[in-house]
């Protein structure tokens, strides 16, 4: 077995996405497990090199990981050769400037979404990865999900019949920061610095819609900004320019309309932060991060509406655990590592890999006219992206 020493840039890793899911959960993983092993005689060892602003923060973290490379200088990263992937955990607006960077060094790179703060941006970016010739992948992580692995396993059995409709419910409370600190950082509630849910979540619904049901053809939304004050990292009050939920409707390709909820201001009265309700005329589908459940044609119940009875079924017993049926010590792997697995593979044994910058700029497509439709008040095409 030869061992190829593959070198990472990675920026970022001081946020919440870099470090936990990217550097911890995926890259660190890889190394815990030996390296990720290409089935072809060669093993990849990932050797990240920490890229930030903040010095103390990147040598903490570098001796507390026992890294070696660690640096605050992205342009001598990208000089040096031995770097052959770039990967960009950044705030939003800082990245669109940074992966044009290592385009122009000739990185291939590996990108947390959205790519960029606007379409035509973002369009720009997958023409010149094109044109430099370097490899290119956008995370999109919910796809790895078990839950919506679940899903997807139903779809490809013909489980639902038709399928009519999908309705996903996402959000979560997120405390304003005077009384209790804010679970999100302050830039996300800020238009001005890149925040905002629609940027945040569209990118996510275009692919989780586009790769289970079918590719957006409308969108019709209406944005609020439910929560006009937060109070920021500091303790101090600012005013949130953003948009902290969402309420969207799709309509994708073969007819199915999808339908979902997106907010930072709502309590949760569900079994998980994120789930999809899916109708079909052969039976229906509730997916979270990790469970599915199913009903059946079959086994589906007649409830008769009358409001001068109590309920007397319990509806939500009436469905049936979808079961893991995977292998593995804990069944399904953390959804960012299989995707980073995907990706090196992409790079170094040329496997296809379909999440790239085009992908990427459907999802800032879709935020975009996600906002757009809201201001406008109307229901607006999304015409499809060609290079
Ligand atoms: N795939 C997902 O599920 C998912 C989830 C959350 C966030 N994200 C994306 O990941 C990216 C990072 O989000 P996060 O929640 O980790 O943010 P974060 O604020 O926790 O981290 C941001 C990182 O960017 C760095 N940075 C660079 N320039 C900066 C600047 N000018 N101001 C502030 N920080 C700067 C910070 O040092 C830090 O390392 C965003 O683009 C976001 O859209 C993806």
């Amino acid at each position: 077995m030869t061992r190829k020493t593959v070198r990472i840039a990675m920026n970022g890793v001081t946020g919440r996405m870099g470090y936990r899911q990217h550097l911890v959960r995926s890259i660190l993983a890889l190394r815990e497990q030996g390296g990720l092993d290409l089935g072809d005689g060669t093993t990849l060892w990932p050797e990240p090199v920490l890229v930030g602003r903040r010095e103390h923060a990147l040598r903490a973290l570098a001796e507390r990981h026992d890294l070696e490379h660690w640096s605050t200088d992205l342009d001598t990263v990208l000089a040096d050769d031995s770097v052959d992937i770039y990967f960009d955990a950044q705030v939003t607006s800082a990245r669109e400037e940074a992966l044009r960077q290592a385009i122009a060094a000739g990185k291939h790179l590996y990108t947390e979404k959205p790519t960029a703060t606007g379409l035509d941006g973002a369009l720009e970016l997958a023409r010149l990865a094109n044109a430099a010739g370097v490899k290119h992948g956008v995370v999109q992580d919910k796809l790895f999900l078990p839950g919506l692995l679940k899903l997807k396993r139903l779809i490809d059995g013909g489980f639902f019949g038709r399928i009519l409709s999908v309705r996903g419910e996402f959000g979560y409370w997120v405390f304003e920061g005077d009384w209790q600190e804010a679970q999100r950082p302050s830039w996300n509630y800020r238009a001005q610095d890149g925040g905002g849910i629609v940027v945040d979540m569209f990118p996510h619904w275009e692919y989780v819609l586009h790769e289970l049901f079918g590719q957006v053809r409308t969108v019709q939304a209406l944005t609020a900004t439910h929560i006009p004050q937060r109070w920021d990292e500091r303790g101090k009050p600012y005013d949130a320019t953003a948009d902290d939920a969402a309420y969207g409707i799709f309509e994708l390709d073969g007819g199915v309309v999808a339908q979902f909820n997106s907010s930072w201001a709502v309590r949760v009265n569900r079994d998980e932060l994120v789930e999809f309700q899916v109708d079909g005329t052969e039976g229906s589908a509730v997916a979270g991060l990790r469970d599915c459940r199913v009903q059946h044609r079959a086994t589906t119940p007649k409830p008769v509406w009358n409001p001068d009875l109590p309920v007397t079924e319990s509806f939500r017993d009436q469905w049936q655990e979808v079961p893991d049926n995977q292998d593995g010590a804990d069944g399904f792997g953390n959804g960012f590592k299989a995707q980073w697995e995907l990706f090196l593979r992409h790079v170094y044994a040329d496997a296809p890999y379909r999440w790239d910058l085009l992908a990427g700029a459907r999802g800032v497509q879709l935020a975009e006219l996600g906002l757009r439709s809201s201001a406008e008040g109307r229901r607006l095409d999304v015409p499809e992206l060609t290079l």
